[in-house]
């Protein structure tokens, strides 16, 4: 049974170009308010979203989020940030322990994180912009860091695009759900197995077509290659550095 709200979710793609129309303030006030209404580990709140609408500032970001250019072209550039920063302030107005050494508080800092950017992508979605959320920026942290001046205890985790869009992408098929959707106990893995084969051609085909046959492997080639090696081994020095001594 469809509605609107199920409409706008199963409409969902990544869209990486964008007008120079501008965001009203009012309709991104109200993308940052749904961002704030996601819930919240323990109600943590563990997170901040810093504007980037400087355009030279935009530029660094599309830059180290390695020559993203729809990082500069779209109007407004949100970056989620991991933030126990202001958790431990509340501890400094009250004298207590500020204990955040767990790998467990990145886990909740993170997933709220996560959760404030969907929001906010939804809420945009809404009112007729696209966008993209951009995980480059975590190529360079430390750069990150130091441009939007962030404190310890907090780590840019996901930067976002957002703009009225300019293209409409074919969506992208996801994994089959026999995959993914387990109900009481997980499948056998032969039927796993048996799903990511259908979904290697179903995939496949998608790349052919989108691609005019310049791209033909599935994706669990895709994902077979992308893991054949180490990413951004810098994060956990760059998490350490930022005050959490993870035990
Ligand atoms: C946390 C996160 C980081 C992402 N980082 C990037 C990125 O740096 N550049 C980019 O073009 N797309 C990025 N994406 C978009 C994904 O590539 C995209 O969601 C995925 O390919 C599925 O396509 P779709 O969103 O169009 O359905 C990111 C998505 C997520 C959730």
């Amino acid at each position: 049974m469809r509605n609107d709200v199920v409409d706008l979710l199963q409409s969902h793609r990544s869209v990486r170009r964008y007008t120079e129309d501008p965001i009203p303030q009012d309709i991104l006030d109200e993308i940052l308010t749904c961002a704030q209404w996601a819930p919240s580990s323990h109600h943590v709140q563990a997170y901040s979203i810093i504007v980037v609408d400087d355009q030279k500032k935009k530029k660094v970001l599309s830059e180290i989020a390695g020559s993203q250019r729809y990082v500069a072209e779209s109007p407004i550039f949100l970056v989620f940030c991991a933030d126990f920063y202001r958790l431990k302030l509340t501890t400094e107005m009250w004298n207590t322990p500020f204990e955040v050494n767990e790998i467990e508080n990145v886990l909740v800092t993170a997933v709220d994180t996560a959760l404030a950017a969907e929001n906010a992508l939804i809420a945009a979605r809404s009112y007729g912009l696209e966008g993209v959320m951009i995980g480059g920026i975590r190529n360079s942290p430390e750069e990150v860091k130091d441009l939007l001046e962030l404190p310890e205890y907090t780590l840019p985790i996901m930067g976002m695009c957002l703009g009225y869009p300019a293209q409409k992408p074919w969506q992208k098929p996801r994994t089959p759900k026999q995959a993914v959707v387990h109900y009481n106990k997980y499948r056998p893995k032969e039927e796993i197995v048996a799903s990511l084969k259908d979904y290697e051609k179903i995939s496949s085909d998608y790349y052919t077509r989108r691609t005019g046959g310049v791209r033909t492997e599935g994706w669990t080639k895709q994902m077979a290659i992308y893991l054949s090696k180490p990413r951004r081994r810098h994060i956990k020095d760059f998490i350490i550095k930022q005050g959490f001594n993870l035990e």
